[in-house]
């Protein structure tokens, strides 16, 4: 989907999972991300008894990545039982991500390695251990795509999963085949894992500088959680200012994909000033230069919850000059 050129293709391919991300949906799936988090809970606790030290990127990435392969195929992969965190697909994710600013200029290299002749790879010297990783990560993601195809009874009714979504039999059949099936679900895999553990480790890491502000917090978490046991509903979550605040202050500076995403206009030339911009001319700007303009953001480098609620009070819309999860019709699937 993420990387279909036609539009209309694209529509196609994002209206099979488009009921999946609606705000609906995620509330639905509130008691599975919140047996996760007890999960978690329970690991720090464990580290905090033992005196172990955690890499909190990995700490979150299990969480996220088991989130997702639940909705995705039913089953969570269980990263966040491994004893160390280690996180095999991130580990690929994240050799792959060392050489995407050779791929902005070398657009095969991507398609080079999601079909990969091997011997091209070990040719290129990628970094230690991005071979092994990718193409295991690779070879199971297919396994589960291949299970997911050959399922008996395919869906008909309405899908619970992800995976039952796009085999459905009532998706065109050239749509169901099994490199597109794993192209989705690494797709979904990257885009749902890798994003949300890094602005979780954005907020973990300003909070634990800060005492001020993790105290702030609490304060105002006390008030829906008396006990740390207490599970409050996202509804009640989402009413607290601070808390709103540290959660946009996390995807501003976190800043979601920072390479820039190109949008064509096909057909109409576009204005800017005294400039016009001929129809079929990419145009492409980065979030970092967006999130950190001070005459939005003033300060913009400091982490600073309470800007979004003197913007609340000011009547200023903040949230309309936030593009961590870019804009418009590619706009992010998962962004609930
Ligand atoms: C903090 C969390 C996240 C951030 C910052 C983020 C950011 C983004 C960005 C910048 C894009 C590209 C948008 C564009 O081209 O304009 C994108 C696309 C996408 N994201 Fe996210 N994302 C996040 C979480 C998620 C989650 C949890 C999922 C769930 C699987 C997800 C699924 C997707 C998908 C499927 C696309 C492709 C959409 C399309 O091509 O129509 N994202 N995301």
């Amino acid at each position: 989907m993420a990387s279909t050129n036609s539009h209309e293709q694209h529509r196609l391919r994002r209206a099979l999972l488009n009921n999946f991300f609606s705000k609906r949906s995620v509330m639905d799936l509130e008691e599975t991300i919140q047996a996760k988090v007890n999960m978690l809970q329970n690991r720090f606790m464990g580290a905090f008894r033992e005196k172990l030290v955690l890499n909190i990127p990995s700490v979150f990435a299990a969480l996220t990545a088991d989130v997702i392969t639940h909705y995705s195929h039913g089953k969570s992969l269980g990263y966040l039982d491994v004893p160390d965190f280690k996180n095999d697909m991130m580990e690929a994710l994240d050799s792959l991500f060392r050489i995407f600013h050779i791929n902005r200029f070398l657009p095969m290299l991507a398609v080079m390695l999601s079909r990969p002749p091997f011997w091209i790879i070990e040719m290129l010297h990628l970094p230690e251990g991005l071979f092994g990783e990718m193409i295991e990560a690779r070879l199971r993601t297919r396994k589960r795509a291949a299970d997911a195809l050959n399922k008996k009874g395919k869906t008909t009714g309405k899908p619970e999963t992800i995976f039952d979504a796009l085999t459905a039999v009532s998706v065109p059949e050239k749509e169901r085949t099994l490199s597109r099936l794993v192209d989705e679900a690494s797709v979904l895999f990257g885009a749902g894992t890798e994003t949300t553990a890094r602005t979780l480790s954005v907020a973990a890491f300003y909070l634990a500088k800060d005492k001020d502000l993790r105290q702030k917090l609490f304060d105002e978490l006390t008030q829906v959680m008396p006990s740390p046991a207490s599970q409050p509903k996202w509804a009640e979550l989402e009413r607290l200012p601070f808390l709103t605040g540290v959660i946009q202050e996390a995807l501003r500076l976190s800043y979601g994909l920072s390479t820039r995403l190109a949008r064509i206009a096909p057909t109409e030339a576009l204005f800017y000033k005294s400039f016009v911009i001929p129809p079929g001319t990419p145009v492409s700007q980065s979030v970092y230069f967006v999130h950190h303009d001070p005459s939005i953001f003033p300060n913009p480098e400091r982490f600073d919850p309470e800007r979004w609620i003197r913007a609340t009070e000011e009547g200023v819309n903040l949230r309309k000059y936030m593009v961590s999860f870019g804009k418009g019709s590619r706009q992010c699937l998962g962004m609930k």
